[in-house]
């Protein structure tokens, strides 16, 4: 696992950006799983800035969102699909047709979850996987105790997930849908690279465990340990629990100088 520590959040979405960027540059028909939640913000706002300025093209990506409550219309002011939209979808150009997204309110969940990853595999797998992280350590909704090989499917929310969610509610908990579906840990784990953000106090717990724990149901992004291609950008905050903080910002400053003797 590579550590990338930086500063102050405005940084880790950059560094994030660049990462997605380069990528895209190489591979114009990107594959990019998407994660919602406070934390990508700031990365879709630079890959917004991209576009924008210059003229980075997302007209071959498509994308795969992680997940979606059960239960609210994809037209739902607080659903995922609106959160994309708003936040991504309406700034840049990946055609509609390209954009996948679990359709929460389907009859036939199951077969629902199985084509949804069936569509991954059509599209040749996900290249890039943006994850955020929850306190208890959950990737998507991968709730603690999912398996680890989990696919696709309807997962049923933590009461402290319910919790964190429920300001998007009217800041009752009753309000927030109790399930979702959501890839699952093996889904993402097929994914060639995974970028994993955090940011603040509040995630360097989840953090910690995750990064330098035990591998375990009990925190599925631990799994990630396991991961070949996993980048965990953090800033200091959610960095404060780790044990190794003066290695992982030696790693980065010694590949940094690496890069900068190829150019
Ligand atoms: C939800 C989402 C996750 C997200 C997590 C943390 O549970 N399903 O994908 O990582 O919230 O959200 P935030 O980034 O707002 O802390």
């Amino acid at each position: 696992m590579e550590v990338i520590i930086q500063p102050t959040y405005e940084e880790l979405a950059e560094v994030a950006a660049e990462i997605v960027r380069d990528a895209l540059l190489k591979k114009p028909n990107l594959v990019l799983g998407l994660a919602t939640g406070s934390t990508p913000i700031g990365l879709y706002e630079a890959l917004v800035r991209m576009h924008r300025t210059d003229g980075l093209d997302f007209s071959n990506v498509t994308t795969f969102n992680l997940d979606e409550y059960v239960g609210i219309p994809p037209n739902h002011p607080y659903s995922y699909h609106t959160f994309m939209e708003t936040h991504l979808f309406n700034a840049l150009n990946i055609p509609a047709e390209n954009r996948y997204i679990p359709q929460s309110t389907t009859v036939g969940h199951e077969e629902f979850c199985e084509w949804y990853e069936a569509a991954i595999v059509d599209a040749g797998g996900i290249d890039i996987q943006v994850l955020g992280i929850g306190k208890d350590g959950h990737i998507g909704f991968n709730e603690p105790s999912s398996s680890l090989g989990s696919r696709t499917r309807i997962k049923t929310l933590t009461q402290s997930t319910l919790e964190a969610n429920a300001p998007h509610f009217g800041s009752t908990v009753d309000a927030v849908p109790k399930m979702a579906i959501t890839m699952g840990v093996g889904t993402i784990m097929d994914a060639k690279q995974c970028l994993l953000l955090a940011s603040g106090e509040s995630k360097a717990v989840a953090i910690a465990n995750a990064v330098e724990g035990a591998i375990t149901a009990e925190v599925p992004a631990s799994v990630l340990q396991m991961h070949p291609q996993t980048i965990v950008i953090i800033d200091e905050a959610a960095a404060s629990q780790l044990k190794r903080v003066d290695y992982y910002k030696q790693v980065y400053a010694n590949k940094q100088e690496l890069l900068s003797q190829d150019h």
